[in-house]
């Protein structure tokens, strides 16, 4: 999937669209995402399916409902994913390259992870019991100005906020920030601006090694509650799904190196409430 740096600096979450459906040609183009979002770094294979918002299977659904946030989609990308350990990481990562995809081809799109009635939409999947929907995605023509609601929901959230870089860059270890990332520093600046559930921002990133042979460690800063409270849901572990995706593509786009490995054991000191997930190792 070829995702431009351009599209990750400019993507912002769209709640606001004009109602117009995808010609044949944008909603070919969607498939072809859908299909190429994969391979997931963790081996999941998630299952993504395309609803019209006034379609049959929406309206068997009891509609999509997303409370009023979104105005006008004229359609919903629906997923599953079976919950397993990484199960929800594999998600984020998926459906963030759909998203990145989306800006590129100048769709608006926004993560839905609270915010839409899951019931409803469960029957629409035909889920097996082993499954999920751990969130859904609009996806349409942005409107031009905001919908009341969704300039509120983007107050609420702090939207356009971000954390500095002191705390959630490191070097070597937790308690020295990162202050000369040298050509990754739009790589990281990339994991910055990404989206994450309630504009949390939980990933810290540790950057060890010397030049030519640097490895970079992906964490977690879990808010246990929050990541918790939606049954059977991990809503931050999609927001690690999310930073992989982005480090992943913007290094991609830059020509850096590096794969994503999970380590046995990370070689970095760290404590609750942070949790390792995976290294970009070169
Ligand atoms: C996993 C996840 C779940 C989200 N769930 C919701 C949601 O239920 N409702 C909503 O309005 N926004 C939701 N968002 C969007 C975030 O609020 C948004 O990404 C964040 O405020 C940063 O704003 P930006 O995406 O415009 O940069 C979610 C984002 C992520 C990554």
């Amino acid at each position: 999937m070829n995702i431009t740096l351009e599209s990750i600096e400019s993507r912002r979450s769209v709640r606001s669209f004009t109602g117009t459906p995808l010609s044949d040609d944008q909603r070919e183009a969607l498939e072809t995402a859908l299909e190429q979002s994969g391979p997931c770094p963790f081996g999941s294979v998630p299952r993504f399916r395309i609803v019209e918002s006034g379609s049959h299977a929406a309206m068997a659904s009891g509609r999509i409902g997303t409370y009023g946030i979104i105005g006008n989609a004229p359609c919903f990308i629906v997923g599953a994913v079976k919950s397993t350990p990484y199960g929800f990481v594999d998600f984020g990562y998926a459906l963030e390259g759909i998203a990145l995809w989306a800006v590129g081809a100048g769709l608006g799109t926004c993560w839905l992870g609270g915010t839409f009635d899951r019931s409803g939409v469960a029957r629409s999947m035909n889920l097996s019991p082993d499954e999920v929907i751990p969130a859904i995605m609009p996806i349409g023509e942005p409107a031009e100005r905001r919908t009341l609601i969704d300039a509120t929901m983007r107050v609420l959230a702090g939207s356009r906020n971000r954390k500095p870089w002191s705390e959630l860059f490191f070097d070597n270890q937790f308690d020295v920030p990162l202050v000369d990332a040298g050509p990754w520093a739009r790589v990281l600046e990339a994991v910055r601006s990404g989206p994450s559930a309630s504009n949390k921002q939980p990933w810290r990133i540790v950057r060890t090694g010397s030049a030519g042979k640097l490895a970079f460690h992906l964490f977690l800063h879990e808010d246990r509650s929050y990541n918790n409270a939606i049954k059977g849901i991990r809503i931050q572990e999609l927001d690690i799904g999310i930073a992989m995706r982005h480090l992943e593509a913007a290094a991609l786009a830059l020509g850096l190196p590096g794969k994503w490995e999970r380590l046995e054991t990370p070689p970095v000191a760290y404590m609750e409430p942070l949790r390792y997930f995976s290294s970009w190792i070169m």
